[in-house]
C-alpha cells in the first residue's frame, strides 16, 4: 500500500493506494472488526453507514469470511444504508434492500431490527416525512461511527448528483443521466431505470464521525482524482469530503491512475526514470505543448518539471530521438506479426506464420467494439483467429428485444402452410411472450427468457463477426457459468469456470491472445473474466506453447491507453473504420460509450499525430502483458 507523502500538496483528503480492491477491502474491514470488539467491552452499539454497487462487494465478502472464520458477531451493529431507488419496493431484485441482503444481511447475525434502509415504495405524499425520520434515528442512536461510501461516475456520494448542497438532508432526488447509463445493464436498458432516489443527504453523510470512500478500476479515475486534489464544489459531491476532519480514500492502482502522483510523478517528488515513466513525462510534455515530440527543446523540459530527466537522459534532443522511435515501433499493420521480415522492432514476432489468435470477448459485444479494426486485418493477413465470447450476455438485452424474436417467431409458424408441423416453435414462442408479459417491465428474467435473450446476442455476434469475415466455425460461445447464475455487480467466479478456460486454452494452444479487463472495476464481468484468465494462464505457464504465448490486452468500454501506455497501435484507413461500425450496428443493445467507439479510435490517431508520427484516420491500441520470449 502506498500512502502519500510528497502527494500533500496537491492531494486535500487522505489517500491510500492498494494494489488490488481485495487488500483495500481487508485492511477496511479490519478496522471495522477491530471498532466492533472495543465497543463490544464497553456494551456501546457501533453504528455503521452502508453503500450498495459493485464497490463494497470486497469489502462485504471480507466482513461475512470475518463473521464465517473468525466469528465476528454483527448483534452489536446498527447499519444505515445511503440509499434506493424510489419507485422499487424492498422485493424487488434491484433494490438496494435486496442487495443487502444478498451481500451481507443474510450471512451475519446482524439483528433484523438493527438495519435501516429508505423505504422505495412509499406514495409521494409520506415521503417527506420518511426522511426526517430517517434523520431523527440515525441522531438517535447517537450517530453514524463510520460511513462507507462509493463515488459515481458523476461524483456522487449517496445519490447527492451535481448541485446537491453541502447542508442537503435526506431527500428524494432526480438521478443524473450519467448514473442513469451506469445502471442501464442492471434494469436491461437505460429506459428502465428508475429515474428518482431517496439518499441521505451531503450533510447527513458529513455528520458521520469517519468516512471512507472506496473506488476501484480506471473507470472511476478521472473522478476520483477530482474529488482529492479539485476545489470543493456542489458540482462534485465527493469534493466535500476534503473539509471533514476524518475521511479517507481507499483506491486501488486502476483509480489513483490520474492521480498527480501517478500520472505526473516527476511535480510531486523524485522518479526513477524508466522506459515507462520517461515515455510518459516526454509524451505527456509534447502533448501538454502541443509541440511534437521531435521538436522539443531543453528548455520545454526545463520548464516542465523534467530537468531531473534531462540531466539524467538529455540532451534534450537525444531524448526526442529515442522516444520518437519507440512511439514509431508502437505501429504496424500486422498484429500478427509480419511474415519474413526483420523483427527487433515490431510489436510482435514475425515467426510462426500464421499464428492461431484467441480474442477473449468478456461479452459478445466487448471484442468488436474494442479491436475489431484489428480483428479485421488479422483475417485479412490469414491468421487462425478465434472469436471467444466468454458470457452469453443475456442479461443486457432488453424485454423489446424477445418480444421482436418471440412475436416473429409465432407468427412465423402460425403462417406457414403446415401449421402442425410448427407447434413446437408456436408453444415456445408463445410462452416466451407469456413469460415476458408475466414478469413485466422490472421483473427478474425466468431461465428461459435468459435463454432466448443469450441466444439473439450469439446471432448478433455471429452477424458482426461476419461483417469482419470471421467464420461461424470459428466463434466460440462459451457461457461461463457464474454469468448465468448471477446477476451485475454480484457475480462470483467458480473453479468450474476456470475449468472451462484451461480446456479450451489446451485445445486451442494461441500463440496471441487478446484479452481485456485489466483495469475494469474486478465484479465488472470484464473484471472478473480477466482475473479468470489471468488465474488460468498462471496455471498453465509450464506449458511449452503457454510460454511462447503473447498475452495482449485491448480496452473495450473501459478507458482508452494513453499514448505511452502503448505497445501496438494498429492503424485503421477509413475503409477499416467504416467496417468496424458495420460489424458495430448489428448490435440491437450498445451503450452510448460502446457506441462512441470510432470516436476513442480516431482520438488515439489524433495523439499519435499530434506527437509528430503519421497522421491515420483511427488507431486501435494494445498493450502487451507478458513479454514473449527472446
Ligand atoms: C450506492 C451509492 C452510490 C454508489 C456509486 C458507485 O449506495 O450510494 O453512490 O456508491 O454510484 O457505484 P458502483 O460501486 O456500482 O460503481
Amino acid at each position: 500500500m502506498s500512502d502519500r507523502s510528497h502527494a500533500e500538496a496537491y492531494e486535500k483528503v487522505h489517500t491510500s493506494i492498494f494494489p488490488s480492491s481485495a487488500e483495500a477491502a481487508k485492511a477496511l474491514a479490519a478496522e471495522i472488526r477491530d471498532l466492533i470488539l472495543e465497543r463490544e467491552k464497553s456494551g456501546k452499539p457501533v453504528v455503521l453507514g452502508m453503500a450498495t454497487g459493485s464497490t463494497p462487494v470486497p469489502f462485504y465478502r471480507e466482513l461475512i469470511r470475518l463473521h464465517e472464520q473468525e466469528k465476528l458477531s454483527f448483534k452489536n451493529v446498527i447499519t444505515f444504508n445511503l440509499d434506493e431507488y424510489y419507485g422499487l419496493n424492498a422485493d424487488h431484485p434491484e433494490s438496494y434492500a435486496c442487495f443487502m441482503r444478498e451481500q451481507l444481511f443474510d450471512h451475519i447475525d446482524i439483528p433484523a431490527e438493527n438495519i435501516n434502509i429508505p423505504c422505495g415504495s412509499l406514495p409521494r405524499e409520506q415521503v417527506f416525512a420518511h426522511c426526517r425520520e430517517y434523520e431523527e434515528k440515525i441522531d438517535a442512536v447517537g450517530g453514524i461511527d463510520l460511513q462507507i461510501l462509493g463515488i459515481g461516475r458523476t461524483g456522487h456520494i449517496g445519490f447527492n448528483e451535481p448541485g446537491s448542497s453541502r447542508e442537503s438532508l435526506t431527500r428524494r432526488i432526480t438521478l443524473d443521466r450519467i448514473t442513469r447509463q451506469d445502471a442501464a445493464a442492471d434494469f436491461r436498458g437505460e429506459e428502465n431505470v428508475p429515474r428518482f432516489a431517496i439518499t441521505m443527504g451531503v450533510g447527513t453523510i458529513l455528520r458521520a464521525r469517519k468516512l471512507v470512500l472506496m473506488a476501484w478500476g480506471e473507470n472511476k479515475a478521472a473522478i476520483t482524482a477530482k474529488a482529492i486534489e479539485g476545489p470543493v464544489t456542489e458540482a462534485i459531491s465527493a469534493s466535500f469530503l476534503q473539509d471533514h476532519p476524518d475521511a479517507r480514500f481507499f483506491i486501488d492502482t486502476g483509480a489513483a491512475r490520474e492521480l498527480t502522483r501517478i500520472k505526473l510523478p516527476w511535480l510531486v517528488g523524485p522518479v526513477s526514470w524508466t522506459p515507462r515513466e520517461t515515455r510518459r513525462a516526454v509524451v505527456w510534455q509534447s502533448l501538454q505543448i502541443k509541440r511534437p515530440v521531435l521538436k522539443l527543446i531543453d528548455e520545454d523540459y526545463n520548464e516542465h518539471g523534467l530537468s531531473d530527466l534531462l540531466s539524467e537522459q538529455g540532451p534534450g534532443y537525444q531524448l526526442n530521438i529515442r522516444i520518437f522511435n519507440q512511439l514509431q515501433h508502437t505501429i504496424t499493420g500486422w498484429p500478427g506479426g509480419k511474415p519474413e521480415e526483420e523483427d527487433t522492432y515490431r510489436p510482435e514476432r514475425a515467426k510462426p506464420y500464421p499464428k492461431r489468435s484467441l480474442i477473449f470477448s468478456p461479452e459478445p459485444q466487448d471484442a468488436i467494439v474494442g479491436m475489431g479494426g484489428t480483428i479485421d486485418r488479422l483475417i485479412e493477413q490469414g491468421h487462425d483467429v478465434w472469436v471467444i465470447s466468454m458470457t452469453s450476455g443475456s442479461l443486457r438485452v432488453p424485454d423489446s428485444e424477445a418480444y421482436k424474436f418471440a412475436s416473429t417467431l409465432a407468427e412465423l409458424a402460425g403462417n406457414l402452410s403446415n401449421p402442425a408441423a410448427w407447434t413446437t416453435q408456436t408453444t415456445y414462442a408463445r410462452e416466451a411472450l407469456r413469460q415476458l408479459d408475466e414478469k413485466g417491465e422490472f421483473g427478474e428474467d425466468t431461465p428461459m427468457l435468459r435463454q432466448l435473450k443469450g441466444l439473439i446476442l450469439r446471432g448478433e455476434l455471429r452477424d458482426a463477426a461476419h461483417a469482419l469475415n470471421v467464420l461461424r466455425q470459428q466463434i466460440v460461445f462459451l457461457n461461463l457459468p457464474y454469468y448465468e447464475h448471477g446477476r451485475y455487480r454480484r457475480f462470483k467466479a467458480t473453479p468450474a469456470d476456470a475449468e472451462m478456460l484451461k480446456k479450451l486454452l489446451q485445445e486451442k494452444k494461441p500463440h496471441q491472445i487478446y484479452a481485456t479487463g485489466d483495469a475494469a472495476d474486478p465484479s465488472s464481468v470484464a473484471g472478473i473474466g480477466y482475473k479468470l484468465l489471468e488465474q488460468v494462464l498462471s496455471d498453465l505457464r509450464g506449458e511449452e506453447w503457454a510460454s511462447a504465448c503473447t498475452l495482449w490486452l485491448y480496452r473495450g468500454k473501459e478507458k482508452p491507453f494513453e499514448p505511452h501506455e502503448i505497445d501496438m497501435a494498429v492503424p485503421m484507413s477509413p475503409l477499416q473504420l467504416d467496417r468496424k461500425l458495420r460489424a458495430l450496428s448489428r448490435y440491437g443493445s450498445l451503450t452510448s460509450l460502446e457506441k462512441s467507439t470510432a470516436d476513442i479510435n480516431r482520438a488515439t490517431a489524433g495523439h499519435y499525430d499530434a506527437l509528430g508520427l503519421a497522421e491515420y484516420e483511427a488507431i486501435e491500441s494494445f498493450q502487451r502483458r507478458t513479454r514473449q520470449p527472446q
